[in-house]
Parts: structure tokens; C-alpha cells; sequence
């Protein structure tokens, strides 16, 4: 087995000035994360990203944050004008809003392009720093997406045997990924790499589509399960590998006496009423407001519901500089109040709402504890929400209300109630629908859905990557392969 190099933008924690010299260590949200750092845990490796502060790092904190690891953690600096061209800037202002198909919350700002190359080189330049010939380097994510490219430049990437990447969230099709100005530069960037990976076959297709579109001297070769693109005397691998969850960590975690106290402490706090989870970080894309809509009209055209369900909804801070992510908070609290304002009793409110992180038994102890998981994102790369739902659902009950344009809905739709996010007329009759559920059919969509998420868990995904990457091959070319061309703007982007 090659040593295995995860290059990620975030860690797995994030550090946090408190005061001269005090730092508080906080435990990184997202899918990333959660995937990643099970399988290091399990491999060792190394795992190169950014402690989450702008500035220089501090290395005591930096040390106590990974002393019991497993694996070693090489930092990434970033000065607080990098943090905010590159990370809010290109990453959160352009790319993820564009790739969630939501061109008009995008910012084009023409420096953040600079930005995002020069961290990039940063990037390029610690993976040279501590690699070795026969490394597996794998890249995550949508911030990295021109560190092969960089590598290339430098012409080291012939000491590297495999560069793979890994994008996280969707692809989105070409009609979309069209109004990016740099959309040539950043598929050349991304043909660099040996195997790219992406969640779902929607966003292989939608790759490969503005692959023939944007790219006129590539060409798209073979139409099986690892599709082939031939680039510049290169063939780049291309695979859709669903990302799973640590199924097992979950299943036990769940089963722990102390989660399961507070889950039933949780359910009677709420007597005779079913519990519906909504759980997200505070994002757009998640489509927070679009299920209050829903549970509003819900209650309006379901007098059985009123007094008989809550929606507990918890959003957990996230990018909080972001100027729409504040904008974005507002409206859920506005909602929310409504909602309250407008159906509670002396003995009921309809929505619980809390703003706030939540450790890992409060995770567990909600999975445990609510009755319906209400999961509605606009578009998502996969969403382990959903699949942490169902392996924490130890007594095979519950429902999973699930968005079609959740990643995960290729894997959960034999089980899940899928819904349109934008339509709140059929999220309404969702909610109902979970609500009459009898329980047999609730444990058999269950049981589905369990058995998918527990045989393609984080290290089946894990393998089928490397495995993958395995083909890869590290015979170096007799004639180099010329060195990519300098990022250069062209007529077409
Ligand atoms: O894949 C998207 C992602 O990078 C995930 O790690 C996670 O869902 C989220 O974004 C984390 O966001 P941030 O790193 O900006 O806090």
C-alpha cells in the first residue's frame, strides 16, 4: 500500500483566537470531514489542509490539536487576504454557488481568479515538500482544483505517481458551468490530474459534457463504468464513487446507553407529537426556507398535524463573513417566527429552532430520537445527513423525507420519500404522507435504505477509489509528457 497524501482545504478542526496566546480547537463541519477523518484514522497518512485561522499558525495549539491523530497533519497558512479572495472569495463566492446551479448568487470578482491560483501553488508546493515517489496524492474538493496544474508547472508531477482528485460537491451541466469566465482554464486545470472522481453519475455526465464542449482537443474515449478523456498525451480517469459514511461508528454510537437516555428525554419533552428533523449547516443551498414553506403549508391544510408534530430545525453556523449567508439567516428566523407566531398553543410550538453546533452525542441523540428526518436540499453532492439518519435508526423505524437533487438520492431512492425542494406543495403532502406511515412500511423503506448505506459505507468508498487509482500507471513516459501550458486566458473563457 502507497503512503496515502489527503490534500483537503479544511482540517478536521478548526483553530480559534480566544486571546494572546489562547486558542479554543473546534471540530470542522461538513461531509469532508466526516468521511475523511475515519479513514486516516484507520490508515494513517497524511493530511495537508488549513487550520481554518487566517494568519500565521500557531504551533502549540497546532500540536495539541493533533496529538492523538493517527496520522500527521502538515498546515496550510493563509493570510486574511487569501481567506477572503480565495476560500469566500473563488471558492464560496464563484464555484459553490455556480456548481449548486445558483449562478445568480455568484460574485465574479476578477481578483479572486489570482487568489485561487496563487493558494493553489501553496498547496502544490507542501505536497512537494513532503511526498515521496510512489505516494498516493489525493485532492479534495472544489477549493483545490488547480493543485495538479500547479504541480504540472513545476514539472515535479513526473515524481508523483498518482494525482487524483476528489470533488465533493455537484457538477453542474454545461449550460450552467458555461458563465464561469475561467471555465477553459479551470477543466484544464482539472485534465491534470490522473483520476478525477465525482459523487454521482449526473456530475460525470455533466463533466464530461463540458469536457466535449469547452475542450476541443480532448477527447472522451470510452463510455464504461471509469469513463477515459485523452488530454495533451494523457488519458485522465474519470469515475462517479458515492461517498458513504463510517456506518458502524454511527450503529454503536447510537446504541449507547447515554444516547439512548437522552433520545427518550428528548421524545417526551414533546408528548403525543412525532418529531421531524431538519438538520444543516447554514447554507443556501440546503433549502431551509423552501421546508419551512412546506411545514407552514402543512399545517395550514392538515388540521391532524397541528399539535401533532414539531419540526425541529437545526442550523449550524457556517461561513458566517459571507454577506448572503447573513441574509440567508434572516429570512429562516423571519420563517420561523411566523410559523410560531402563527400556530402555537399554551402547549405547542410547531418549530423548534436552534442555532448552534451540536457535539456527537446531540448529533446521535437527535438521529435517535425524531421520528422523520426532512432533508431538502436545492442540489447537493451527496448529503451524509441522510445516510447517518438511517444508520442511527437502530430499530429500523423512521421515515426519510429526501430531496431528488441530493446526491444521496441515487443510492436512497428505493426507501426514501423523495421530493422536489422547490415544489412546497408536494413537500406538504410529504410531510403528511411520513406522518401516516404505518410502521410496516416505514421498516421495510428503512431496512432498504440501511442496507445500502451500511455495504457502501466510507470504506468501501475509500477502496473503490484507490482502487481505481491503482490503474493509474507509474511507469514514467520514455518521452516526457509536455508540461501544461501556463494558465492562459483564451478567447473562449
Ligand atoms: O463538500 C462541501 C464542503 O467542503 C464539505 O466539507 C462541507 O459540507 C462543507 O463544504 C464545509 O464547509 P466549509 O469548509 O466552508 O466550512
Amino acid at each position: 500500500m502507497n503512503r496515502l497524501i489527503v490534500v483537503s482545504n479544511r482540517l478536521p478542526f478548526a483553530l480559534d483566537s480566544t486571546g494572546e496566546d489562547l486558542w479554543t480547537v473546534t471540530p470542522a463541519v461538513g461531509g469532508l470531514v466526516s468521511a475523511i477523518e475515519p479513514v486516516l484514522r484507520d490508515r494513517g497518512g497524511t493530511w495537508i489542509g488549513w487550520p481554518g485561522i487566517a494568519g500565521e499558525i500557531p504551533q502549540e495549539a497546532l500540536a495539541e490539536a493533533t496529538r492523538n491523530a493517527g496520522y500527521k497533519v502538515v498546515p496550510v497558512a493563509l493570510s486574511e487576504i487569501e481567506r477572503d479572495e480565495f476560500y469566500y472569495g473563488y471558492s464560496n463566492e464563484v464555484i459553490w454557488p455556480l456548481f449548486h446551479d445558483l449562478q445568480n448568487f455568484c460574485n465574479f470578482e476578477p481578483a479572486y481568479w489570482q487568489a485561487y491560483k496563487e493558494v493553489n501553488n501553496r498547496y502544490a508546493d507542501a505536497i512537494i515538500r513532503c511526498g515521496q515517489a510512489d505516494d498516493f496524492v489525493w485532492v479534495h474538493d472544489y477549493h483545490l482544483m488547480y493543485v495538479a496544474q500547479a504541480l504540472r508547472e513545476r514539472a515535479v508531477s513526473k515524481n508523483l505517481s498518482r494525482l487524483t482528485f476528489f470533488l465533493h460537491i455537484p457538477f453542474p451541466p454545461y449550460d450552467i458551468f458555461a458563465k464561469l469566465p475561467q471555465q477553459q482554464r479551470l477543466l484544464r486545470a482539472l485534465l491534470q490530474f490522473d483520476l478525477l472522481g465525482f459523487q454521482t453519475r449526473r456530475d460525470v455526465r455533466n463533466f464530461l459534457q463540458c469536457v466535449r464542449r469547452v475542450m476541443s482537443d480532448a477527447n472522451v474515449l470510452s463510455r464504461s463504468e471509469l469513463q477515459v478523456v485523452r488530454f495533451e498525451h494523457r488519458k485522465i480517469r474519470v469515475g462517479h464513487f458515492p461517498i458513504g459514511i463510517d456506518f458502524d461508528a454511527f450503529e454503536k454510537g447510537a446504541t449507547s446507553d447515554s444516547v439512548e437516555q437522552r433520545a427518550q428525554r428528548l421524545r417526551v419533552t414533546f408528548p403525543g407529537c412525532q418529531l421531524i428533523l431538519g438538520l444543516d449547516r447554514l447554507d443556501y443551498s440546503k433549502g431551509i426556507p423552501e421546508r419551512l414553506r412546506a411545514f407552514r403549508a402543512a399545517l395550514e391544510r392538515d388540521p391532524e398535524l397541528r399539535g401533532g408534530v414539531v419540526l425541529i430545525q437545526i442550523v449550524v453556523p457556517s461561513r458566517v463573513q459571507i454577506p448572503r449567508y447573513h441574509e440567508f439567516k434572516d429570512r429562516i428566523d423571519r420563517l420561523v417566527g411566523d410559523i410560531n407566531g402563527r400556530f402555537s398553543t399554551s402547549t405547542w410550538s410547531p418549530v423548534q429552532y436552534h442555532f448552534r453546533s451540536l457535539d456527537r452525542d446531540d448529533l446521535l441523540t437527535h438521529y435517535r430520537g425524531c421520528d422523520i428526518a426532512f432533508v431538502t436540499p436545492l442540489k447537493d453532492g451527496m448529503n451524509l445527513v441522510a445516510k447517518e439518519y438511517c444508520a442511527c435508526r437502530i430499530d429500523n423505524d423512521g421515515v426519510l423525507i429526501l430531496s431528488q437533487f441530493a446526491g444521496a438520492a441515487e443510492q436512497l431512492k428505493s426507501g426514501a420519500v423523495l421530493v422536489n425542494p422547490y415544489d412546497v406543495e408536494q413537500m406538504a403532502d410529504a410531510i403528511l404522507k411520513a406522518f401516516r406511515m404505518n410502521h410496516r412500511e416505514r421498516s421495510a423503506r428503512m431496512k432498504r435504505m440501511k442496507r445500502g448505506v451500511h455495504n457502501e459505507n466510507v470504506f468501501w468508498w475509500v477502496d473503490s477509489f484507490l482502487r481505481a487509482g491503482s490503474q493509474i500507471s507509474t511507469a514514467h513516459p520514455r518521452q516526457a509528457p509536455p508540461v501544461a501550458r501556463p494558465d492562459r486566458p483564451t478567447r473562449f473563457d
